[in-house]
C-alpha cells in the first residue's frame, strides 16, 4: 500500500500575524543590524527560525495552567507538581528550578569542578563551555571524529569516543576528571543523537573509574525517538519508556526547558544524589531564587510540568521529526550541501561548501544567514567561526571544522508551507551563490561574540547592496 500522510497531532486554536517586508526594508534591516541576525527586531521577521529555544507554542492545557499559576514565594503548589513531572517522566527524585538552561549549567559547574579539572563533553556548546571554563575548567571534546564531518551518515554522530575519554582519563587520571557532560542530539554537531549502546559503554567505563555523567539534556526526548527509529530492540518501546532508561544512566541532568519541555522559559537541574542537591538549594538563592522557584513564576512552573508530560507523546514526536525532516529533505533534494543525517531541531546548511569561494575567516556561514534573511525574511544562526569564539589563551579564531547555517525549527509553530518558502529561498540562493560577498568584522565583544558583532560585506552585491565608503 502506498505510505500515507501522516498529520500534526493538533490543530491551530488561535493565530498570530506576521508582518511582510519589502526585499529594500529588509537590505535596510540587516545593515542596520551590523549582519547579524541576533540584532534584528523580530517584528521584521517572517519566519523564524533563528532558534528553537523558547519558541514553542504551548497547548490549550498549558495556556490553562498559567491561570493556576501559585504566586507564593514558598512551597507554591506549582513547584510541586514540577517535582511530581520530573520524578515521573525522568525519574529523578530532586530538582531544583532555574530560570533557564544556563542558570543550572552555573550552578552545577561551580559546585562540581575544582580549578584545573577537565570536563570531557560530545562537542561543546556555548553556554555550557562558558560556564566550565568560569569555573577554572578545562573543556575537552571527546565526540567521534565522524561528527565533526558534515557529509558522514553514522546513525548516532553525537556518541563518545571511548578511546578518546579512555586516554584522557590514563593521561591526567580520574581524581582530574570533574564529571563527563553528555548532551541528547548535539546541537553544534548538527541535532545528532548518540546511542543508548554508546551511553551504556560510557557509563561501564566511568563506573570503573567512578567518574559522574552529568546530561545536558536539552534535547533528550528527540535523541530517543531517533534511538527507537535506528537502534535494534527499540522500535516498539514508547519515548517515554526510552526516555526513562537513558536517565537511568545519569547521576544528574541540567535542562534548558525550552527545548524539549515546550515552554518559553524554564530549566532545572535534576538528580537522585542528595548531597548534590544540597549544594544545588544552597547556591541557588543567591544567583536564582529560593529552590522552590527558581527564578520562575509559578505560572512557568506550571506550564512546565505539563510541558514535560506532552512531550513524551509519540505522535507529537514524530511529527516534529517529521518536520524538520521535511525541510531537510527538501533542501537536499536541489543539491544543497547540508550535515546528514538531518538532524533533531535544526536542518544545518554546510556554508563552507555552499560558499567555497569564501574562506572561513570571512565568515560564509554569516554572510549565508544574512543573505537568507533579505531573499525571504527568513531568520537563520551562524554555527561556526563566530560562535565558535576564540581560545581564551591564544587569542586566536577557533576556525571550527563546521561551518554552518542553522535553520531551527520551532515546536508547533510552523506548517509545512512555511518549510517551503524557506527551502524555495535557499535553493535561489544556492542557484545565485557566486553574488554573495564574504563579510569583514567592525566590531566584537570578548565573549559569547556571536549575540553582538557586526559584520560588512567585503563588496557590494545584488544582495546586500552597495558597499558604503
Ligand atoms: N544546552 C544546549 C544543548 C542548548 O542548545 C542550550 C541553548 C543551552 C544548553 C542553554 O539553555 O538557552 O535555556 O540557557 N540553546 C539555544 C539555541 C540558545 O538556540 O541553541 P538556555
Amino acid at each position: 500500500m502506498k505510505k500515507r500522510t501522516v498529520a500534526e497531532p493538533y490543530k491551530i486554536k488561535m493565530v498570530e500575524p506576521l508582518k511582510m517586508t519589502t526585499r529594500e526594508e529588509r537590505r535596510h534591516n540587516i545593515w542596520e543590524a551590523g549582519f547579524n541576525t541576533f540584532l534584528l527586531r523580530s517584528e521584521d521577521v517572517y519566519i523564524d527560525l533563528l532558534t528553537d529555544s523558547g519558541t514553542s507554542a504551548m497547548s490549550d492545557q498549558q495556556w490553562a495552567g498559567l491561570m493556576l499559576g501559585d504566586e507564593a514565594y514558598a512551597g507554591s503548589r506549582n513547584f510541586y507538581n514540577l517535582e511530581r513531572a520530573v520524578q515521573e517522566i525522568y525519574g529523578f527524585r530532586y530538582v531544583v528550578p532555574v530560570h533557564q538552561g544556563r542558570g543550572g549549567e552555573h550552578l552545577t559547574a561551580r559546585i562540581k569542578i575544582q580549578p584545573g579539572q577537565y570536563v570531557p563533553m560530545n562537542m561543546y556548546f556555548t553556554t555550557t563551555r562558558e560556564h566550565i571554563e568560569r569555573a577554572g575548567g578545562i573543556f575537552v571534546d571527546v565526540i567521534i571524529d565522524e561528527a565533526h564531518d558534515p557529509q558522514n551518515e553514522h546513525p548516532f554522530k553525537g556518541n563518545i569516543d571511548r578511546v578518546k575519554l579512555e586516554s584522557l582519563i590514563h593521561e591526567v587520571g580520574p581524581e582530574r576528571i570533574a564529571y563527563i557532560w553528555m548532551a541528547p542530539c548535539v546541537n553544534m554537531a548538527g541535532g545528532q543523537p548518540f546511542s543508548m549502546g554508546n551511553l551504556r559503554q560510557v557509563r561501564d567505563l566511568t563506573d570503573q573509574y567512578g567518574i559522574e555523567i552529568v546530561f545536558d539534556a536539552t534535547r533528550a526526548v528527540e535523541n530517543c525517538y531517533f534511538i527507537k527509529e535506528r537502534e535494534a530492540g527499540y522500535a516498539d518501546k514508547p519515548v517515554r519508556q526510552i526516555l526513562r532508561e537513558m536517565m537511568g544512566y545519569a547521576d544528574a541532568i541540567t535542562m534548558s526547558s525550552k527545548k524539549d519541555n515546550l515552554v518559553n522559559i524554564g530549566g532545572f537541574v535534576a538528580t537522585n544524589d542528595e548531597e548534590f542537591y544540597q549544594s544545588l538549594r544552597e547556591l541557588v538563592v543567591v544567583y536564582e531564587g529560593l529552590h522552590t522557584y527558581g527564578g520562575l513564576a509559578g505560572r512557568d512552573l506550571e506550564a512546565l510540568a505539563r510541558g514535560i508530560y506532552e512531550m513524551v507523546d509519540d505522535h507529537y514526536i514524530y511529527s516534529r521529526i517529521a518536520q524538520v525532516r521535511y525541510l531537510g529533505e527538501r533542501i537536499q533534494a536541489a543539491g544543497v550541501p547540508i550535515v546528514v543525517p538531518i538532524g533533531g531541531h535544526a536542518v544545518f546548511i554546510d556554508a563552507k561548501q555552499f560558499l567555497r569561494n569564501i574562506p572561513q575567516d570571512e565568515y560564509p556561514a554569516q554572510a549565508l544567514a544574512a543573505a537568507l534573511y533579505v531573499d525571504s525574511g527568513v531568520r537563520t544562526m551562524e554555527r561556526g567561526n563566530v560562535s565558535a569564539g576564540r581560545d581564551p589563551h591564544t587569542g586566536k579564531h577557533r576556525s571550527p571544522k563546521l561551518e554552518l547555517v542553522r535553520l531551527t525549527i520551532p515546536r508547533r509553530v510552523y506548517t509545512n508551507l512555511h518549510m517551503d518558502v524557506a527551502a524555495e529561498s535557499v535553493i535561489e540562493l544556492f542557484e545565485k551563490r557566486e553574488d554573495i560577498p564574504g563579510l569583514k568584522r567592525v566590531d566584537e565583544p570578548p565573549q559569547l561574540r556571536f549575540f553582538s558583532a557586526r559584520f560588512e560585506p567585503l563588496r557590494s552585491s545584488e544582495v546586500f547592496g552597495p558597499v558604503k565608503q
